[in-house]
């Protein structure tokens, strides 16, 4: 493909030339409206993970970025918190309308730069990206307080007020939308955000934040890439961020949450989970496999903190399941992330694939174990560096397996029979985390009694959707804390409430 762009000069025009988008994105945060390099001058590669190719860099951020962007974030907040919520809600919606005209070429971005397939997985995201700042822009006259009945002579209300600069911290999984999920909503309740993104992708929320730019006024909406200690540290330490939203690894989130309980300032954690998918004999066994297929997120290479990476079929119909899911599976084509007719991608990086490659072996090398492997690894010589890894549909591990205890994150699910609802309840319950749950049943009151009983954020019955606008989202247990996507999460999560007395006697 022709270079139609020059490096440090990112287009004005949507371009479908990815590469030469990546290059010219390469070596900068954003911050204070602008493109800024690194204060230490270092870079780091940035690999696309279907060849092993440098596709190109990164700023490294540290302490003197972070001190910089928080800097413009905390004047430019001042301002905006006077804006009328509604006109900062239009101006969110004129964000989504920016990147609606882009999803396409940050579809293309996001797969050079994490190895999604285009058509399964990385424009649906970007779609997604567009879809949550619509929805947010349009919620800017919600941000109501109440009156309170006191006392006849006393008119008692509440207001809600914006919490200032928030600091959000970003994986590498599906980084546009997570980022979506945080930025949009902390925006319209008047606050300004800097984020720090994922080591592994930071090209394309690079170049959702310089278009959002164009429409935001200049200091609102910061980016720094870098290493977490080095990066993500000092930001969420910075005495100027008054509030934190971490999505990532449990121990990570751990780290976070010590640091805000010290500055004893609000988090939200959206961390890790092992989300149970429960069949029953009496469900429409083709839905329940395509949703099995959806629920695992084999075209993600599971690399979702939802993942059915536990699915409890009841015993009569469990050969007939597993046969139908495995047989579904094999038909899927890994390839090159960016030919459409590609479902499953690669694996973000050499360090996950050989955690999963590790968690692999182990299952394959338990007694009583047997794995299912299904579709075929690409041929094409140009992919023989490429993270791909084929999906693994394992029966015959136990609760005290690793496989089942531990979030996997690539294309690895168990399978279990079970006879009956409060045996697999438990099981399904037998969980540090409590993300998501799935049930699969024609008899509403098992399902709504499961639906009930299910130690999880959301428990779908008879679907397994991924994130939507308005739907609330956020785990239980080491899941973690808070909820985002939805109304709620925008007024609990990124404002606070202010109580008003006033005594008329
Ligand atoms: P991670 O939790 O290390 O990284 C997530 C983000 O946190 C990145 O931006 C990283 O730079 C930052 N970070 C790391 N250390 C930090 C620190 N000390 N202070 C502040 N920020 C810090 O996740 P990683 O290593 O990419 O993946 C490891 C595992 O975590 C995965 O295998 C998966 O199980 C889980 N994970 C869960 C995700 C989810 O959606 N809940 C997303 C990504 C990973
Ligand atoms: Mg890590």
């Amino acid at each position: 493909m022709p270079d139609t762009v020059t490096p440090g000069r990112t287009p004005a025009a949507p371009t479908l030339d990815e590469r030469a988008l990546a290059r010219a994105l390469s070596g900068h945060h954003f911050i204070a409206g602008r493109f800024a390099p690194p204060a230490s001058g270092r870079t780091f590669a940035v690999v696309n993970p279907a060849t092993g190719e440098e596709i190109g860099r990164a700023a490294e951020g540290d302490a003197a970025d972070v001190a910089a962007a928080v800097e413009a974030a905390a004047a430019a907040q001042k301002d905006w918190a006077k804006v009328p919520a509604r006109k900062r809600g239009a101006l969110v919606a004129e964000c989504a309308r920016v990147l609606a005209d882009h999803v396409e070429e940050l579809a293309r971005l996001i797969a050079l730069e994490t190895g999604k397939a285009l058509r399964t997985e990385s424009r649906v995201e970007a779609n997604v990206v567009a879809d949550i700042f619509a929805f947010y822009g349009g919620l800017g006259s919600e941000l109501k307080g109440e009156t309170v009945p006191f006392h006849p002579d006393v008119l008692s209300f509440t207001v809600r007020e914006p919490l200032g600069v928030v600091g959000a911290i970003i994986p590498w999984n599906v980084p546009m939308l997570l980022m979506a999920l945080k930025v949009a909503p902390a925006l319209v309740a008047g606050n300004a955000v800097v984020v720090k993104s994922a080591e592994e992708a930071p090209l394309a929320v690079l170049r959702v934040c310089e278009l959002l730019n164009r429409v935001l006024p200049p200091g609102l909406f910061n980016i720094l890439s870098g290493y977490g200690p080095e990066c993500g540290g000092p930001l969420v330490e910075h005495p100027k961020v008054r509030k934190v939203t971490f999505t990532g690894s449990v121990e990570v989130g751990r780290i976070v949450a010590e640091t805000c309980g010290r500055k004893i300032i609000p988090v939200t954690l959206e961390l890790g989970g092992k989300s149970p998918m429960i069949v029953f004999d009496d469900c429409e066994l083709e839905k329940a496999v395509a949703g099995a297929i959806t629920s695992m997120r084999f075209t993600r290479q599971g690399q979702s903190c939802t993942a059915a990476s536990r699915i409890y079929v009841h015993e009569r119909i469990f050969d007939a399941f597993a046969d139908a899911l495995a047989a579904k599976v094999d038909a899927m084509v890994m390839g090159d992330p960016l030919d459409e007719r590609t479902d499953i991608g690669t694996i973000i990086s050499p360090a996950q694939f050989e955690k999963v490659r590790g968690y692999i072996e182990e299952g394959k090398a338990t007694p009583g174990a047997t794995a299912r492997v299904c579709s075929r690894l690409p041929d094409d010589p140009a992919l023989r560096k490429g993270l791909f890894i084929q999906p693994h549909i394992f029966t015959g591990l136990t609760r005290e397996s690793r496989l089942v205890r531990e979030e996997i994150f690539g294309p690895v699910t168990c399978l279990f029979p079970f006879r009956d609802w409060e045996a697999v309840l438990a099981e399904a319950n037998a969980s540090d985390y409590g993300l998501s749950a799935s049930v699969w049943t024609n008899n509403l009151r098992v399902g709504l009694r499961m639906a009930h009983a299910l130690e999880a954020g959301i428990v779908q019955i008879n679907q397994n959707l991924v994130v939507q606008a308005n739907i609330s989202y956020g785990g239980v247990k080491s899941s973690g804390l808070g909820k985002e996507a939805s109304l709620e999460a925008m007024l609990e999560h990124f404002m606070h409430k202010k109580t008003i007395m006033v005594n008329m006697g």
